[in-house]
């Protein structure tokens, strides 16, 4: 399995800059996925890996093989599409085993390829059958197994879940993390999903507006995003942001509340004076925790019940500066009830309102990493 490095990998259609110079180094045998909103260049970055676009500026390496200007047959690289690309007048079998006929492999090493993908995804039933009789899930096993049966050095799938119907799409999704497992293939998924891309990815690439935000695994941009964008873009809803003023070790936020800044935050903070607001405090609905004597105030603005527990909207401040509370399901709370929270420290972040980056604490908390189911 190979090692897929882009070095200031750049496209333009025209004059439009569709994917700004990008430097990325996926190991091998690992699991990435590209992440981002409708546009930001997820497809074109993967058709570029595939050969099946150019590059503007920039090159490919396929471990220290340079594969820039080579055709996408010369590059040993499986493209799995969103909607499956069959060739509908092929059986199943016929659709599976073409690219090894294509390549003038033998009969023996067909038939041993053949039945080696057909056990691993249990679709023989389906062998003799049309594309057109088969279900959206079979259909894109079999285009998966068409692009197992090829052993290439590293497996490119552009949304390869997005025209299944959400029931589906949870089975795909861990039969196709298990056969990566089972493989331990080289692999560049693209979602736009974010619960798909943390479920999915050894490390996740998150994009927008045509360049990387943040590459991490997905504790990683979870817990650590590295600017507002991954902070709002991950986790569903995003991160909790309250705009507040440093005041000494006091954090001053909307409707009269104070956050005793912890000591590890104390000296990067004293540093952003900014005007209004100093800071962006950010936390997740988890990192809230209900207590009648808790050090932050707001009142319950709407309620929702998502099965296992129960989502607060909390507005601060006269139903603005709403923030999201994770409780217990049980737990009752008119709306226009007023609540106390704190905030578990090493799940506090900070931002600068103005660049939009991560604010760094002089001595990094521990994180907890373990807590968090994501939802
Ligand atoms: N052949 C092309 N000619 C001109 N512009 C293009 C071409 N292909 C893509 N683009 C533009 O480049 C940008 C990135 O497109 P791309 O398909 O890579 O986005 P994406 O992240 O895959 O989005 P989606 O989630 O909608 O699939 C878009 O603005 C798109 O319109
Ligand atoms: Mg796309």
């Amino acid at each position: 399995m190979a090692t897929i490095q882009l070095r200031q990998v750049e496209k333009l259609f025209g004059e439009f800059q569709a994917v700004k110079p990008m430097d990325l180094t996926i190991q091998s045998g690992e699991f990435v996925v590209l992440l981002g909103p409708s546009g930001c260049g997820k497809t074109t970055t993967l058709r570029m890996i595939s050969g099946l676009e150019t590059v503007t500026h920039g090159d490919i390496y396929l471990d220290d093989r340079l594969v820039t200007w080579l055709h996408p047959s010369e590059r040993d690289i499986a493209f799995v599409f969103q909607f499956f690309a069959l060739y509908p007048h092929m059986s199943v079998r016929q659709n599976i085993v073409f690219p090894l006929q294509a390549v003038g492999a033998s009969r023996e090493t067909i038939e041993r390829r053949l039945s080696e993908v057909v056990d691993l995804l249990r679709i023989a039933h389906l062998l003799p059958l049309k594309p057109g009789k088969l279900s959206g899930g079979d259909k894109q096993r079999v285009a998966l197994a068409r692009a197992l049966v090829r052993r290439p050095a590293a497996f490119l799938m552009d949304e390869p879940l997005g025209a299944l119907d959400a029931e589906f799409r949870e089975s795909m999704r861990a039969e196709i993390k298990q056969l990566h497992i089972e493989q331990e293939a080289t692999t560049v998924y693209v979602t736009h999903d974010q619960v798909e891309a943390m479920a999915m990815g050894d490390r996740i690439v998150v994009m927008s507006d045509a360049e990387i935000q943040q590459v991490g695994t997905p504790a990683e941009v979870y817990y650590d995003p590295a600017n507002l964008f991954v902070a709002q873009f991950i986790g569903s809803p995003g991160m909790n942001l309250a705009p507040g003023t440093v005041a000494g070790d006091l954090l001053s936020l909307p409707g009269g509340n104070n956050y005793r800044i912890a000591p590890e935050w104390q000296e990067t903070l004293s540093n952003t004076q900014n005007g209004a607001a100093d800071v962006l405090l950010g936390f997740r609905p988890e990192a809230a925790e209900i207590h009648v004597a808790g050090e932050l105030s707001g009142e319950v603005y709407a309620t929702e019940l998502h099965g296992a527990y129960k989502m607060l909207h909390v507005s601060l401040q006269e139903e603005h500066d709403v923030v999201h509370i994770r409780s217990d399901r049980q737990a009752d709370y008119p709306i226009g009830a007023g609540v106390r929270f704190d905030l578990k420290p090493d799940m506090v972040r900070f931002f600068n309102p103005h660049t939009e980056a991560a604010l760094l604490a002089k001595r990094p908390p521990p994180v907890s990493r373990r807590e968090v189911v994501f939802t």
